[in-house]
């Protein structure tokens, strides 16, 4: 019977080729290599994760996604969430966002933010799932001029009021 292990842990520079691959498979404008080995070696902010799947009884492992998320004092924003686009639909993504929720909860986060283009209604409805709202749109806020849709989600029992 196969054995099937499902991981997040930290990223290694041993992981750049396929979290690159994934990056430029799932992304409008990927990130350079240079970049990802910003978020490894230098930024003081930020958790840059991978998800792992292991078969043990072929003695084989492989990344299926990674995300990244900077943390700054009680607040966190999600900069990269992705999944290799065959292995989506297969809870990987949640398995990672459950991950940064309950780190973030562990370290007295309180607003968890991020950014998503207008049109990626995937990746907006991934979010909602997790319990993400929206808040407001960012005009022209990507490269191309797209808009980007705005989220938070409060972790513990914090409540953001933005009706004033
Ligand atoms: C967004 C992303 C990370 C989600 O990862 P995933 O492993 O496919 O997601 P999950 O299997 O955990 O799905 C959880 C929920 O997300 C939503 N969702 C995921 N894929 C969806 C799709 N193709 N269409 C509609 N909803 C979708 C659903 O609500 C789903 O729950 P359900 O299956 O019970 O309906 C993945 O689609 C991805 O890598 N997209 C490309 C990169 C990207 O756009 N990242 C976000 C940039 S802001």
């Amino acid at each position: 019977m196969e054995y099937l292990n499902v991981t997040v842990r930290p990223a290694t520079e041993n992981d750049l080729p396929a979290v690159l691959e994934i990056e430029n498979l799932t992304f409008v404008s990927p990130w350079k290599e240079k970049d990802f080995r910003y978020e490894l070696t230098e930024n003081p902010v930020s958790n840059f994760w991978v998800i792992e799947l292991e078969i043990k009884s072929q003695g084989l492992k492989s990344v299926l996604g990674f995300c990244d998320y900077w943390q700054t004092f009680d607040s966190a924003t999600i900069c990269k969430i992705a999944v290799h686009p065959e292995m989506q639909r297969h809870d990987l993504g949640s398995a990672m966002m459950d991950e940064i929720i309950n780190d973030c909860a562990a370290k007295q986060v309180l607003t968890l933010t991020l950014e998503v283009r207008v049109s990626n209604s995937k990746a907006i409805a991934f979010y909602k799932k997790h319990g993400f709202r929206e808040i407001v749109i960012k005009p022209h806020y990507y490269d191309n001029g797209e808009d980007a849709l705005y989220m938070l989600l409060e972790i513990g029992n914090y409540a953001v009021d933005f009706s004033n």
